[in-house]
């Protein structure tokens, strides 16, 4: 278990910077960004050796009886380096930096689930696998990209994992953009299919050319065919049923019929049946409700009604 190896923090006492967890994350341009926290810079451990020795006793033969010995091992610092290169290769945008399980805040029953099922996926995840990921569906600003970004962060900097996250508009640019420096669709879609770990921004977005839906079903078959773990979040809704749905007094056209359904688009709709059912089977289903408040538009009313602005003004991001 090294679940809680970075946890360790070799100062003493709780860094009122990165309250013991010894990296901090924060916004560098458009990334966000993982750093070593001053205080576990160096290393006290091993002093900057990367290593240290650590006594061992075992038996080899009855005879000679237990035995002690020293070996080599490498100190959790340097697994602490690796995590923080780690998680900078991940690509989470810079605007969820300060995303955490902690600071994320329920207005729906809906978001404390979104919350527990993304808490418990990373708190549980087995490194051996499979493990079965999740997918939130929900209006704008209800926190799905700050989920699946404190996600990503404690598999990459507490669990150890490879991750990669990726906006699907972005992801259908670059893959245009190689294709036009005469790479393949499967060259660029390789990597993604084959990270550990991958998490879908944006899923159902896009204008839905046979070049998309090919790229996405490729990527998406590769990971379901290998087991692999995929997280997704998305503004359209999960609930296939609603689309049956009819009213029942027979008072209204099929025309009043449609224009209710009119925004409130069913992802299954946007990306196929084929893509659909695999998501099915490869994630729990979260979906927020329609009437989940923007937290985008709450926070900017809430400074707005401040009248005098403070540092502290945005603290609850
Ligand atoms: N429930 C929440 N608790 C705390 N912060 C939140 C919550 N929801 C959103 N935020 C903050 O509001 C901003 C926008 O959230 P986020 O990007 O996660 O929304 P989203 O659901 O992904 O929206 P969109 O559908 O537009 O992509 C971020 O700074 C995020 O940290
Ligand atoms: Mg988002
Ligand atoms: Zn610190
Ligand atoms: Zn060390």
């Amino acid at each position: 278990m090294d679940h809680t190896d970075m946890g360790i923090n070799t100062s003493g006492g709780a860094c009122g910077t990165c309250g013991g967890l010894t990296y901090v994350i924060s916004r560098q341009g458009d990334r966000a960004q993982a750093r070593i926290c001053d205080c576990s810079v160096r290393c006290s451990v091993c002093e900057g050796r990367g290593h240290m020795l650590v006594e061992r006793e075992e038996t080899f033969s009855k005879k000679v009886g237990a035995r002690k010995y020293e070996v080599l091992v490498p100190c959790a610092c340097t697994l602490r380096t690796r995590r923080v290169a780690r998680y900078n290769e991940v690509g989470l945008p810079g605007v969820v930096a300060h995303a955490s399980f902690e600071n994320y805040r329920s207005a729906k029953p809906e978001q404390d689930r979104a919350r527990s099922v993304a808490m418990h996926f990373a708190h549980q995840f087995d490194k051996k696998g499979p493990n079965t990921g999740f997918i939130l569906s929900g209006p704008v600003g209800t926190g799905k990209t700050h989920l699946l970004a404190a996600t990503l962060a404690h598999l990459v900097l507490e669990v150890g994992m490879v991750a990669r996250y990726v906006e699907i508009s972005l992801l259908y640019a670059t893959i245009r953009r190689g294709f036009q420096e005469g790479k393949s669709g499967g060259e660029i879609i390789g990597p993604l299919s084959e990270v550990e770990v991958l998490a879908i921004d944006e899923l159902g977005k896009g204008r839905g050319s046979p070049f998309e839906m090919e790229t996405l079903d490729e990527l998406i078959a590769r990971r379901y065919n290998a087991n692999r773990t995929t997280l997704f979040a998305t503004n359209y809704s999960l609930e296939p049923e609603r689309k049956n749905a009819r009213p029942t007094n027979g008072y209204h056209s099929t025309e009043d019929t449609k224009s209710a359904l009119k925004g409130n688009e069913l992802l299954n709709e946007r990306v196929g049946e084929r893509i659909y059912s695999r998501l099915c089977e490869m994630c729990t289903f979260v979906e927020l409700p329609k009437d989940t408040p923007d937290r985008r538009r709450t926070r900017q009313e809430m400074e707005s009604r401040t009248s005098q602005p403070t540092v502290a003004g945005r603290s609850n991001r």
